[in-house]
């Protein structure tokens, strides 16, 4: 406690981020991206291998992730993606990236895994010690969890959103299975009621969900639930409001203020914001310790989140208009100064 309402948290670790390099550059880019980051409070970020070309290959994994580190303000490091074509890349890609997805479902981009022997090649190919996580929605999540316990091997399972799902993995947790899970802000703040307002700025993958689904979510969130991740999936507003609009939404910069919005309403404690912000993150993922890096946060503003002033590329939030209880100050980032009262003060070295 700094004083009053200041809060000390420790710099957070969001692994769930697309950051359009290469090929969706106009959406983000490893600038704009890291800087949402920061503002955001997240000092180390995953992004996600669905690019254009798609991180399958160890060559392309590795000019994407050599350019992250040169352009990027805070840590990034980018999952291999598992292509059907490309399993004999595995065990290179196994040996430097920090995570394999696996799209078990249709979503943004062409990466799917669909047959079940496919999927075990990339279980028998990737590093036991290195995490998988999939992208599995309804039975899918079945079938990852399987997995987990046929290879004995930790599974991590992205953006949780249905109650079944939810269940599902409490009680696999119950067997001691080595499973994970993460929920984003946007299943745990919006359903399936706000689609007629947000019409396609509202349309993700997974779809928002009924508010039995919501409930169940945050019913789990002191105990099944391991961490909160943003899924932070820029299109621009042109692309969100045309023909084929394409699934996803930001969430770099509305996570914190969000989940502080939860904690002054007492549906969750500080410390377990930080376990599921920053703590458990790190530790699924092996994620290095960052010295003198922190996030001081205003546990008592209140605001209006709005779309001014946002870092990320894509310039829209779908939480816009919504109003929150607690505010990012200062963001310390290995010993500098990175944000600061809304602002960016990161430089590349
Ligand atoms: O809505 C989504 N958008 N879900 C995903 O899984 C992918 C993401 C994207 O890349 O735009
Ligand atoms: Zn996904
Ligand atoms: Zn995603």
């Amino acid at each position: 406690m700094l004083n009053g309402k200041l809060v000390r948290l420790p710099g957070l670790a969001d692994v769930h981020v697309h950051l359009r390099v290469p090929g969706g550059e106009h959406k983000e880019d490893f600038f704009s991206g890291t800087a949402a980051a920061l503002a955001g409070g997240f000092t180390t970020i995953l992004g996600m291998p669905n690019t254009q070309p798609p991180l399958v290959t160890y060559a392309a994994w590795h000019k994407a992730q050599q350019q992250a580190n040169l352009q990027s303000l805070c840590d990034v490091h980018l999952y291999a993606g598992a292509s059907p074509e490309h399993l004999e890349s595995l065990p290179d890609l196994g040996r430097d990236a920090v995570g394999l997805k696996i799209y078990m479902d249709q979503t943004y981009g062409p990466l799917r895994i669909t047959g079940l022997s496919t999927l075990l090649s990339c279980f028998q190919r990737w590093p036991h010690h290195k995490p998988i996580a999939l992208h599995a929605e309804g039975r899918s999540v079945a079938v990852g969890i399987g997995l987990a316990a046929a290879f004995n091997r930790p599974v991590h399972f992205c953006h949780i959103s249905r109650k079944a799902e939810i269940e599902l993995i409490a009680q696999a947790k119950e067997q001691g299975l080595p499973v994970t899970c993460e929920v984003t802000p946007h299943h745990l703040f919006l359903s399936d009621a706000d689609i007629p307002r947000l019409g396609t700025l509202g349309d993700m993958r997974p779809t928002l969900a009924s508010k039995q689904d919501v409930d169940a979510l945050w019913a789990h969130i002191n105990t099944t639930v391991d961490c909160i991740a943003t899924d932070h999936a820029p299109h621009t507003l042109e692309e969100k409001l045309g023909p084929d609009s394409p699934p996803g939404v930001p969430g770099l910069e509305t996570a914190l203020p969000l989940m502080l919005t939860a904690v002054a309403e007492g549906r969750l404690t500080l410390e377990r914001l930080v376990a599921l912000m920053a703590h458990n993150p790190r530790r699924i993922f092996n994620l290095p310790h960052q010295e003198q890096t922190w996030v001081d946060v205003d546990l008592g503003h209140k605001h209006t989140l709005t779309n001014a002033g946002l870092y990320t590329k894509c310039g829209w939030s779908p939480f816009s208009g919504m109003k929150v209880t607690g505010e990012i100050r200062w963001v310390q980032f290995r010993g500098h100064t990175v944000f600061k009262n809304g602002r960016i003060l990161a430089n590349l070295c």
